[in-house]
Order: structure tokens, then sequence, then C-alpha cells
């Protein structure tokens, strides 16, 4: 329907100076962006167009969408009287889809989030690969929409008790990004709570370490008790004693009795071992102990977003010589700090034997600090060459202390 559209859209959007090169395997590249897209969750939609194989011209979109929980790329043909569905596995889509390229469709666009991308086939068949701006919006196409709708329904009566919805369960025009945030938090944490093999029949233990208002916590709370029909066990740590009766007042309303709130500090957590340790924009180097407090007490998964952190920025220093032109203005030195700090935090996490994926958590729009790190734990991490890379991180950028590295039990 609006493929055409949004094709002509995003030509336009592409700019000639971001062809990428070489032409030669433009195919294999476009595919490859393909499915890192679908992997780091910022696909939108993919689009085919200029049909050249046999019968009825068509167009093609393909879409992911969930199924029981389970995601599935749709792939809709268009022809001129009918509307042809497919579903497939991920990986079936990608392989179904990469054989149309080039041999009955010479137009493909990804969108995602971060980024379109086109291959265009010339009249002599050469492939030419684009990138662009994204014209959508991850948070915007209808199936995913209808996803995140299908996971946080915007009545449930927390979001009414947190004033996110009005009385009839409509989201407030000034907490839609709110919503937008914790349907995509709630996204990420359902695809990572399949992936992470909690036991079915045990209660899912979770602590959220800087819970302020509870946004986050209550919605997850919810997801797992209301959507998955779990018992959960979960404590919201915050500093601020005002929120955490806030917060207490609520769970008690909502009969949310597995939900309890406590005013400490990240560094005193006196909480039990948990399965599931959550840290959303939580101040400074609490992000850091929050992932101590996960790795210490052998947490299966770790999800945090990242806040300010200032411990980095005062000691890069030009160790390679090379390092001037990004260090010299404040704001670029600021910038490659935070950087050098997520990337640390993820090397370590990857070196305590947990399998790391760094996702756009939500749009830069709302603010810079939109990386979410999540870690699972697995058997199958190189923690050595995770080790190893931590220490020439260290070497090339200068720094010698790391607050995570410094509250590790196991650390060196
Ligand atoms: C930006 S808010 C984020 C709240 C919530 N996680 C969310 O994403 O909606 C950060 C919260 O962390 C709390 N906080 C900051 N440092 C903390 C610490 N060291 N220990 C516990 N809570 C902390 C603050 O009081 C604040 O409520």
């Amino acid at each position: 329907m609006a493929d055409g559209k949004n094709l002509g859209m995003a030509a336009n959007a592409v700019r000639s100076d971001d062809i990428m090169k070489p032409p030669t395997d433009a195919r294999a590249e476009f595919v490859a962006a393909f499915a890192a897209a679908l992997d780091e969750r910022s696909f939108a939609k993919l689009a085919l167009g200029k049909f050249r194989g046999d019968g009825e011209t068509r167009k093609a979109v393909a879409t992911l969408v969930a199924i029981k929980d389970k995601q599935q790329l749709k792939l809709v043909t268009s022809f001129p009287r009918k509307d042809e569905t497919k579903m497939f596995a991920v990986e079936d889509g990608i392989n179904f889809i990469k054989v149309l390229i080039g041999k009955q469709y010479m137009s493909a666009t990804l969108f995602t989030s971060v980024r379109d991308v086109r291959l265009d086939y010339s009249r002599k068949g050469v492939p030419h690969l684009a990138t662009g701006k994204p014209t959508l919006d991850s948070s915007a196409p209808v199936s995913h929409d209808r996803q995140k709708a299908y996971l946080v329904p915007p009545d449930r009566p927390y979001l009414k008790a947190l004033d996110v919805a009005d009385r009839e369960g409509r989201i407030k025009p000034s907490m839609q990004g709110k919503y937008r945030q914790i349907c995509r938090f709630i996204e990420i944490a359902a695809d990572l709570i399949s992936e992470s093999a909690f036991r079915d029949d045990a209660p899912l233990t979770v602590v959220d370490i800087g819970s302020g208002k509870g946004y986050l916590t209550f919605a997850f709370y919810d997801y797992v008790t209301t959507t998955l029909r779990r018992t959960c066990q979960m404590t919201g740590i915050e500093l601020r004693g005002d929120l955490v009766a806030l917060c207490n007042g609520l769970a008690r309303d909502l009969k949310f009795d597995g939900l309890t709130f406590v005013a400490e500090a990240a560094s005193q957590a006196s909480s039990v071992p948990a399965d599931v340790v959550i840290a959303l924009h939580a101040c400074d180097t609490a992000t850091d102990d929050a992932m101590a407090f996960g790795i210490n007490t052998g947490a299966r998964l770790i999800l945090s977003a990242p806040c300010c952190q200032h411990e980095i920025a005062p000691q890069i220093r030009d160790a390679n010589e090379g390092l001037k032109g990004l260090i010299k203005y404040p704001l670029l030195k600021q910038r490659q700090a935070d950087l050098v700090t997520d990337a640390a935090r993820a090397l370590l996490l990857e070196a305590s034997g947990y399998k790391v994926r760094l996702i756009e958590f939500v749009s830069t729009e709302h603010t810079s600090k939109n990386i979410l790190i999540s870690a699972v734990k697995s058997a199958g991490v190189d923690r050595f060459a995770a080790r190893q890379q931590y220490r020439a991180l260290q070497d090339a950028i200068g720094f010698s202390t790391h607050h995570l590295a410094s509250q590790l039990k196991d650390a060196e």
C-alpha cells in the first residue's frame, strides 16, 4: 500500500555521497544489513520493487510480526487485483527474500530505525548500494505497533495509576514518549526472557536498580505476571524515599503482591540474588553498581540503559598520539568517554560470561542516552578474548580505573 510511495521517499532520502563501495558484492552487503537489522531489533520493513520476473507485475513488503510470542517475517506481495501473504520463521524469510533480489525484483529498500539502505540494479544488471537517513520511525510501523499494543495494552490499570493513561485507558498526549519507551523496553525484555531459558515453574526474581517512579518496573512486573502468567518476586531499589513510598502505595492498590520497593543506594543493594537485574538510566556509576550486583550474584539476564558517567573523561589522554582531534573539544571528549565507558562495560560483562548486545532503546529525538546493554549468561562466550580486548581498550585510551571493574569480585 504505502510501499510505492515510501520507495520514492527513500530514493529521495538516499544521499549520493553515501554510495558504498565496492558494488560487486552489494547484494550480499544488503542481505547482511537486513539480517543485522533484524538481529539488532532496528528493523522496520523491507520493500521490493522494480519487478522483472515472469507474470503479473507486483511489489512486496516484509514486516515483522509476533504470533504467539514468536517473531515471524510477513511478506505481502501486491498484484494489481489481489494481495498474497506468506509467513516465515525469520531466518527462512531472509533466505526466501534473498533469492528474489536481483532476479525478480531489481530494487530493494531496507527501512530501519537507524538508516535506510537501498539496493538498485541498473539496466545492465549492476547493483548499487546506498544508505540514507531513516525515513521511518521504528516505533511507527503498523505491525510493530500491533505487536507493542499486544505486549503493553494502553488500558492496563498501572498505566492509569501512573498517569500515563487517562481513565478511559487512552495514553495521554504528554505521555506518548514514555509509553513508547515502556513498549520498547517490554518488547526487548520479552525476547530476552524467552532466550534466557528460565525455569517455567519457578518464580522469576527481579531487581530494578534506580527504579525512580517505577514506570518500567510496573510494566515489567505486569508483563511477567499478566502476559506470561508467571509468579514474580520483584524489588525496586531507589535512593529517594518519597518515590519508594509512592511506588509501594501503588503496588498495594494494584494488588501487585510480589512487587516491593526499598530505599537504598545501588552500591549497598541488600536484595537477595535475582534472575534478572535491571538498571534503566540509573545515574552515573549506579549503572556499574547494578551490573556488578548482577554479575557478582549470578543473574542470568542483566538489562541496563546507561546514563551519564563521569569517571572516564578526565582519564582520557592521548596515549597513542592519535586522539588529539577527538579529545580537544570538550563535547566530543565527553561523547568519546561515554562510548568508551559503555564499550568497557560490555567487555567486562562478556569477560564475566555474558552474551552482550547493544540495542537502540529509544529514538535519539527523546534522549541521547539511548543505548540498552543486554547481557544473557551464556557458556559460549570467549571470556579470555573479552578480557584482552578490555585491556587493549585501556591501553589505547589511557584509562586506568573503571567503576564496574573495581566492583567485580572475580576481576583480574
Ligand atoms: C533517571 S531516573 C530513571 C528511573 C527509571 N529507571 C526509569 O527509567 O524510568 C534515575 C533514578 O535513579 C535513582 N538513583 C540515582 N542514583 C542511585 C543510586 N546510586 N542508587 C539507587 N538509586 C539511584 C534516582 O533517584 C532516580 O530516581
